[in-house]
């Protein structure tokens, strides 16, 4: 696959702090949805793309899951495992494409470098992904070979929940996507609307809050 490279602009939002989107609490709707999300399987694997320092992976290895993500930039992995108090073990991926953060347990596994070399960690199968602000923040035109990867690591029964961008422009990141591009870039899979969140007091006048679909592997 001709892989796109990660954009700078990431990466050196933070080395700088610039991250508006990074959320102190555990996000509502995935607590919200958590029982879809699981479908009982307990403990289950859970893999989180794009995944900054959400706490929301803390929030599921405490539950008992195993962790997986992968994030193109260094900081937001090293922030995560201290800000987390997880002792951690760092080594790199044969190819040398990626770096693995692992948990002394190996419970936790957040790869460093870009998405779409994530068929290079032999990960696979996962019943659960969480995706939040992920799809959103790729560029258009990489929206469907985002999607290919995402896909490549679903098995029969393999559940998604995606939350996703309001806004009335085409401008981004995070950029918009429809009820209906939802369903167009998950052909063959059961999408739907689940849920919303209305914006709230101090985030930027663009945005008029969030989408949450739930996105599921049939056969
Ligand atoms: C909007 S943030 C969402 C972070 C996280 N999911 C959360 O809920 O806080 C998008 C993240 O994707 C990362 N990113 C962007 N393009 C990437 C790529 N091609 N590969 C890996 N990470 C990437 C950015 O560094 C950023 O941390």
């Amino acid at each position: 696959m001709d892989v796109p490279e990660v954009n700078q602009s990431w990466v050196e939002g933070w080395e700088t702090g610039d991250i508006g989107f990074h959320r102190s609490g555990v996000h509502p709707v995935l607590k919200k949805h958590y029982e879809w999300l699981l479908a009982g399987r307990s403990p289950s694997k859970v893999f989180v793309p794009l995944c900054g320092k959400s706490v929301d992976m803390k929030w599921l290895y405490d539950q008992g899951h195993e962790i997986v993500g992968i994030e193109g930039a260094e900081t937001a992995v090293q922030q995560f495992f201290d800000e987390s108090k997880i002792l951690f073990k760092i080594s790199s991926i044969e190819d040398g494409l990626l770096k693995l953060y692992q948990s002394e347990d190996g419970r936790i596994r957040l790869y460093v470098g870009n998405y779409y070399n994530m068929p290079s960690t032999g990960e696979s199968n996962f019943p659960a992904i969480w995706d939040r602000g992920s799809l959103e923040a790729i560029d258009i035109k990489e929206r469907e070979k985002y999607v290919d990867v995402m896909t490549s690591l679903m098995s029969p029964g393999s559940r998604c929940l995606a939350e996703v961008v309001n806004r009335d422009d085409n401008r981004g990141p995070p950029f918009f996507i429809t009820e209906e591009g939802m369903s167009n870039l998950f052909k063959g899979y059961s999408v739907k609307y689940l849920d919303k969140e209305e914006p709230v007091k101090g985030m930027p006048s663009f945005l008029k809050g969030f989408f949450l679909y739930s996105i599921e592997r049939k056969e």
